[in-house]
Order: C-alpha cells, then structure tokens, then sequence
C-alpha cells in the first residue's frame, strides 16, 4: 500500500541528535540540540523540579485529564511570568491563555488560530534565519511565509538596517515572528533601543507581533530582564501573541510543557478567544501533558521553590557563559587564525560560530563532533572535560 512513500529527509537538528547517539566513539561530543547538559555532560533533573515532583507524590494526586485549555493556575501562574506582575495585575482578565505542548505546541495553535481569524493571505514574517521547526510550523499551519532579514554574516551580529527595510516593506497588518530572547540560531538579540524602534513600526503598520520566547532566563540569568521586549510591547497596549516554553528553563524537555497567550481587549473577548483555542486544540492534542504543567505550577506559586528555580536559571546561564569565554579563549590561544570574540559576546543557549557545511562535516567525521550544518553550537554540551578538545578540533579544520 505505502509503496510509492518517499524516504523523508531528517530532521536538520533532531537527526544530528539521532547520529550523534549512534555513533560509537567514546569521544564524541554533542553540540546538536538545545538541552542543557551539566559539567559532566549529563542532563539535569533540577532541584526545584525534583522538591515539585515530591510534592506531587506525596499529594496522591490522580491521572484524570486536563480540560482542553489546561491547568488554570498554571496557565495563570505562566502569564504572569510572562508579563510581569504588575502587568498581570492590572490587565491579567483580558489575556487569554490556553496550555499547549512545549514551544512548538504554542506557535503551531497560535499559527492555526491566525490562519482562522485573520484576513485571508496574512502573511507571517520570519526572521532569517530563525529555528527550522517555523517554517514546517507555519506550512502545516498554511500561513503563507515570509521573511526579514536578521542575521548580517560580516559583522556576526543583528543586520537591524536590513530588518527595518524588510519590514517597512511588509504588508500592514502582518504577523511577525520575533525570538523574544536567545535567539535560535544566531546567539544575536536586539538592543532596547532597536525593540523600541519596532515597537514604533509595529503600531504604525499594525503588525501582530508573536513572541516565542523559549528560553526565558537564558540571556541574562535573570527571567524579568529576559522579558523586556514583551513588556515593552504590552506597556504600549500593543495586543501581543506570547508562546512560553518550560521545557529549557525548567528542564521540562520531554514533558511538552507550554504556554500560549494572547493580549485581548477585554474579558469578553478573551472568553472568546478562549473558547476557539479550545476548539483547534480539540482535535491537534483534545487536552494537554498533565505531570510538566503540575511541576511549573508547583515551582511557580511556592515562593521557597519559586526562589530555588530562579537561583538555578541563573546557574545554567552562567555555566554556558562561561563554556563561551572558554571556547573563545582556547581557540585564541592555540593560535587560530580567526576572531572567535563572537562566541563569547552571543546569548543564549547557542552560538552560530560562522563555520562553514565542511567544516561541519569534517568535525563529525574527524573528531565526532556534532552540531548543525548551519555551524550553530549548542554552548550546553561543553564542559571543562571536552571544551580543550573541541576548540582544538574547530582550530584544526578552519585554520588553513
Ligand atoms: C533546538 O533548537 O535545538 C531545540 O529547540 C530543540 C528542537 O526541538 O529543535
């Protein structure tokens, strides 16, 4: 019957993740997927997570399912992470929020809800380049797509001149895409000030901007900070679309947990709003992951864990800056040829080292090191054990 299938091609990072588990050599080194890796090399199980999972345990609590729109008080407890407290408190009953699968789970239903409620032909602008799943994120979703440029490869850092003229260009009322912090792929954000500039072209071409905002606290350690754009927006009264993902800073990775939020005008169109994301999450997941969202809204609402999560956040973004300053200093003292400064002045999980496809290729095949053809490293799987041997193999396939 299925005969006629083609092979489907890999996934551009989950298949670099899958050849890096099958590879047999006791050297290698995974710098393929954006999880968190401890100095040993080894996932972490967080403390706030474990003392949550306690308490979920010692609750007896039982397996029933969610409603379709999710556990409210983690809904709650996630918008207000979100938007801040003060924001929360003052406009909080006109957000709608709905729990969804993870990060990828917030663009794909939000997408789905913009494909349904806005005029035919929207168009949503993507940054370029932006994380691989988008793009499928928005076919399946059929919205058509566009990009604006973000990323200018001579400077190593945000092309904001060609962002600006992109977007002038743009039709009004479009959706566009923006990372909210730690940009994925490049490690490049936008300054206050920059933000401020979009927030002007956002209100003069009614642009409806969504934020996915993935990895909250790994800017800056600091998950208010992390938050800016989006508060800047909403402080404006501009009515934001906002995807939270708890899988990077909680460690929630496998648990699908998530956050998908829209600025609404009042409580009676958030009702609405509400009502119809229940009816496209319906039939995508019919209701949500129950464990995840249970240890975000434990963490979030005890202030003792509250405090422990934040303190961790703050641990995992210090340990990856360190892992940068490190990469960069080794590669400067063997003597490379190249300024790797880039690497130590990106955010974020990842750094976009600027190395070509065969280099990529060569790293896998010389030194079974793993990480994306696009040259983008995840800074989480170094450590103090093999940060000496990846910076001495990034100088040996790059130095003639
Ligand atoms: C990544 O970019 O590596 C992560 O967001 C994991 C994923 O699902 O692609």
């Amino acid at each position: 019957v299925w005969s006629q299938v083609p092979m489907g091609p890999a996934d551009p990072i989950l298949g670099v993740a899958a050849q890096f588990k099958a590879d047999p050599s006791t050297t290698k080194v995974n710098l393929s997927i954006g999880a968190y890796r401890d100095n040993d090399g080894k996932p972490v199980v967080l403390d706030s997570v474990k003392r949550a999972e306690q308490i979920i345990k010692e609750k007896k609590l039982d397996n029933e399912y969610l409603p379709v729109e999710g556990l409210q008080s983690f809904i709650d407890a996630s918008i207000k992470l979100g938007y801040g407290d003060a924001y929360y408190a003052q406009n909080g009953k006109s957000i709608a929020g709905c729990q969804v699968l993870s990060g990828t789970g917030a663009v794909r239903l939000g997408f789905e809800f913009a494909k349904k409620f806005l005029p035919q032909g929207t168009k949503v602008y993507m940054p370029n380049p932006t994380w691989p799943n988008h793009h499928n994120i928005a076919r399946m979703a059929g919205l058509e797509i566009s990009e604006y440029r973000y990323f200018d490869p001579k400077t190593r850092g945000v092309d904001f001149s060609g962002l600006v003229e992109d977007l002038n260009k743009a039709q009004n009322g479009s959706v566009i895409l923006f990372h909210a912090c730690a940009h994925n792929p490049t490690g490049c954000d936008l300054t206050t000030a920059q933000w401020t500039q979009l927030l002007d072209l956002t209100k003069k071409k009614n642009f409806l901007p969504f934020f996915d905002m993935a990895y909250q606290g790994f800017t800056s350690g600091d998950v208010n900070k992390d938050a800016e754009a989006v508060r800047l927006f909403t402080a404006q009264g501009v009515p934001i679309v906002l995807g939270q993902s708890f899988a990077k800073n909680m460690g929630l990775y496998g648990q699908r947990t998530g956050c998908l939020s829209f600025v609404c005008a009042n409580q009676q169109e958030k009702d609405k709003v509400v009502s119809q994301l229940k009816l496209l999450a319906r039939p995508l997941w019919s209701s949500p992951p129950l464990h995840g969202a249970r240890v975000a809204d434990i963490i979030l609402n005890t202030p003792e864990l509250n405090q422990l999560w934040l303190q961790e956040v703050k641990m995992m973004a210090n340990r990856i800056q360190l892992m940068r300053v490190s990469l960069a200093n080794t590669l400067k003292s063997l003597g490379s040829p190249h300024d790797w400064s880039h690497i130590s002045k990106q955010i974020g999980m990842f750094a976009f080292t600027g190395v070509g496809p065969e280099h990529v290729k060569e790293l896998i095949a010389k030194y079974h090191i793993y990480l994306l053809s696009s040259g983008r490293i995840s800074i989480a799987g170094l450590n103090e054990g093999n940060v000496k041997y990846v910076a001495e193999a990034f100088h040996d396939v790059t130095k003639n």
